[in-house]
């Protein structure tokens, strides 16, 4: 369960040839549970017709103030009742309409009656969108305290190659989620780690573990998503980093703890979610190890790594907090708790590995967060993302005021 639960969300389709992806915006923000308005410009229509958006959002399409009455009002309801409005894609004509409170049409005359945060996500040619009088018109909008999404670079249809590209409907649902979502963690910088490390033994081979990297790239997005300034420093996964995070790629343990010994200071609430690998071959080699033929097998020496949560625990300023997390198969409250103090931290979230439905892999994950002052709380089975979001409750909740 996201944010947009619930939720009314009114999309604007103008007329570029990026309208076919408002289709699947749609279709992603009814699987995230909201409700779906959908308002068109006449240009749009002659890109995608008006039944696959009624279908599809289960709502009339608002396309023409003086046909579409339904007995209403019925642009002044859907912008009344919208929660989030979208305009998506829009075109250089709407936006310089948005801009100056221009209503001619259905789609601009709804949005100018719109009390709700709108997010405009500009698609047309490169040079269109460089032109200074739209960027001006995007400029004015901002100002205004509209969320613009700046469109991707790439091969637009009309083969010029540069920024342009509506950004997939995935992006954009994310970015309604971000707008949607209370900013409790505004003015926070928040530390994350995520992943696994992955330790070399010769250019081919190396020693790691199961971490996926979803844990901790959910804290991360869910920071973010709750206005933190957000650093995620993460070892190698096949994740897409979080949008609107300052993402460091890492590898091995001394990587890892460079980059969050080095970053820690500038944060004021810092979360080791990574699975560090505890041990390191003791030597790298440069060349591929050889089978040989007169040998049965080989030993491995590994050698222990240092602990990152530990040294962040020793130079921690008393403004700061600091979570660390615990994987344990066994003794789940009485390791976790041994690691508190050990590591000095404030709080540690405490989860079982070795399960089909918690910790390494799983998209799901079921925790108990243990505090410094020997108390407990914890956190049902429940996705990934939604356990993040009880992790950061917990955070805030135990956050003095002023730190
Ligand atoms: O990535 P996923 O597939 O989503 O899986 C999530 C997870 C299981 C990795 C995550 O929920 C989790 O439990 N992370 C902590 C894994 C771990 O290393 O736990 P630990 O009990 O071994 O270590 C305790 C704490 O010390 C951890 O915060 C760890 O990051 C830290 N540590 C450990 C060793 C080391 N050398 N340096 C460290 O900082």
């Amino acid at each position: 369960m996201t944010v947009l639960e619930g939720k009314q969300v009114l999309l604007g389709v103008t007329g570029g040839i990026a309208a076919y992806k408002a289709v699947e915006l749609v279709r992603l923000l009814k699987k995230a549970g909201a409700g779906v308005d959908v308002a068109m410009t006449g240009a749009a229509l002659r890109f995608v017709g008006k039944t696959t958006f009624e279908v599809l959002s289960e709502n009339p399409v608002i396309t023409n103030l003086w046909e579409d009455s339904h007995g209403s009002v019925a642009h002044i309801d859907v912008a009344a009742r919208c929660n989030a409005a979208v305009i998506a894609p829009a075109t250089a004509n709407c936006v310089a309409k948005l801009a100056h409170g221009l209503a001619d049409d259905a789609l601009t005359t709804t949005f100018l009656a719109v009390t709700a945060p709108i997010l405009i996500c500009p698609a047309m040619n490169t040079h269109m969108y460089e032109n200074i009088r739209v960027q001006r018109n995007l400029d004015l909008l901002e100002k205004d305290g509209v969320h613009i999404l700046d469109p991707d670079f790439g091969t637009l249809a009309c083969k010029t190659v540069g920024p342009g590209r509506l950004p997939d409907p995935w992006l954009i649902a994310d970015r309604i989620e971000q707008m949607l979502t209370f900013k409790d963690l505004a003015g926070k910088n928040v530390l994350v780690s995520a992943g696994p490390t992955l330790e070399p033994i010769d250019p081919v081979r190396f020693v790691s573990n199961h971490s996926s990297g979803k844990m901790g790239y959910a804290v991360a997005r869910a920071a973010e998503m709750r206005g933190a300034a957000v650093t995620l420093v993460t070892g190698p996964v096949s994740l897409s980093p979080p949008v609107g995070v300052d993402t460091v790629f890492v590898q091995t343990c001394h990587d890892m703890a460079e980059a969050m010994l080095t970053r820690m200071d500038g944060a004021d609430i810092i979360i080791q979610v990574a699975a560090v690998a505890d041990f390191r071959p003791d030597q790298q080699e440069n060349l591929k190890i050889k089978k040989r033929s007169d040998q049965d097998g080989m030993t491995l020496t590994l050698v222990q790594n240092p602990d990152i949560l530990r040294a962040m625990g020793e130079r921690k300023r008393p403004d700061q907090f600091l979570v660390g997390f615990a994987a344990e198969t066994h003794d789940l409250a009485a390791n976790a708790v041994k690691k508190i103090e050990k590591k000095n931290l404030d709080m540690i979230a405490a989860n079982l590995v070795g399960g089909k439905d918690t910790g390494f892999q799983a998209d799901t994950n079921e925790m108990t967060i243990f505090f410094k002052d020997g108390s407990h709380t914890g956190i049902p089975l429940m996705d990934k993302p939604a356990v993040a979001h009880k992790i950061l409750d917990a955070v805030l909740g135990r956050l003095e005021p002023g730190r």
